[in-house]
């Protein structure tokens, strides 16, 4: 049930974090043309913010697609492993988003227009409360505190309940910019060098929205349980079949997506 943690799985688990805020920031290098170095209409940290934050997602959808993965695929169970210490790392860059969001982009955020009335602000603020509380409760003491079978309730439901808040926060922030860009693209400006390269954020947010899915079949039609006692329930052969083949089906159609929105101003 708890996993103590080693050295080895913080290690690996920031080598994941680290390549992939790297990598997010190196293409929005590209897209953008500055990553600190910003026009002084903007904010220093505008850019690398985020990159944290999109990398705070991946890791924490991540983590909610780690279990479908480990019980459709014996050979991955080992990374089971890594899930506590890849939340640890992923809520690490998701409150420094947040406290970068508050203090340090006072051109793009002031202050004074980060109102907890708007329902994108609460579900990015309540979101990041949770994966604190729950990285509190990560500890082998509060297990003790609370008992083994509310302690795991707290952790299966409030990991539910952070990828729903971050669906709400970053669909609300970002749908309208999406939109735009999917049917007209954009212009280059001093803050985007090159605007037809997709915004990371929808490639993110469609892996997000892949992992929700899977979890919701997986709810659905293999446990047909919500699981608010105790494990959803067993997988037996067959069921095992079916969440492997619609895992697949549905990673193959992700794939597609990401491509035809990759391609998207260069081949229609
Ligand atoms: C679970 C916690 C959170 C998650 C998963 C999250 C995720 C994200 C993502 C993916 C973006 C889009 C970045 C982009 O434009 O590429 C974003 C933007 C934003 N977030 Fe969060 N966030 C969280 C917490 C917060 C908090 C606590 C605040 C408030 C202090 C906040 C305020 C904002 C704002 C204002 C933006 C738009 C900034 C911009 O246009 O660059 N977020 N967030």
């Amino acid at each position: 049930m708890h996993k103590p943690s080693g050295g080895r799985d913080y290690l690996i688990s920031l080598l994941l974090a680290s390549s992939v805020t790297v990598f997010f920031g190196f293409y929005l290098f590209i897209r953008r043309g500055f990553l600190f170095d910003a026009p002084v209409t903007m904010d220093t940290l505008y850019v690398p913010n985020k990159a944290l934050a999109n990398a705070g997602v991946m890791l924490i959808a991540f983590i909610f697609l780690l279990g479908p993965i480990v019980r459709y695929f014996d050979r991955f169970d080992k990374w089971l492993g890594y899930r506590k210490e890849i939340g640890i790392v992923g809520t690490f860059l998701l409150v420094l988003h947040g406290i970068i969001t508050y203090f340090y982009l006072p051109l793009k955020v002031p202050q004074e227009e980060l109102d907890l009335d708007d329902l994108d602000i609460l579900a990015g603020v309540l979101g990041a409360a949770i994966l604190t509380f729950l990285f509190v409760i990560s500890f082998k003491k509060a297990i003790s505190i609370f008992g083994a079978k509310k302690w795991w309730f707290l952790h299966r439901w409030g990991l539910r309940t952070v990828i729903l808040l971050t669906a709400i926060h970053v669909v609300l922030l970002k749908w309208e910019g999406w939109w735009k860009w999917i049917t007209v693209g954009g212009n280059v400006t001093p803050s985007v060098a090159h605007p037809l390269m997709v915004p990371i954020s929808l490639l993110v947010g469609l892996f997000l929205f892949w992992v929700i899915l899977i979890r919701f079949y997986e709810v659905f039609f293999i446990y047909e349980n919500f699981g608010f006692t105790g494990n959803e329930g067993t997988q037996t052969p067959e069921d095992k079949i079916r969440g492997q083949k619609f895992f697949l089906g549905s990673f193959w159609v992700f794939v597609l997506l990401s491509l035809v929105i990759l391609t998207r101003f260069v081949l229609w």
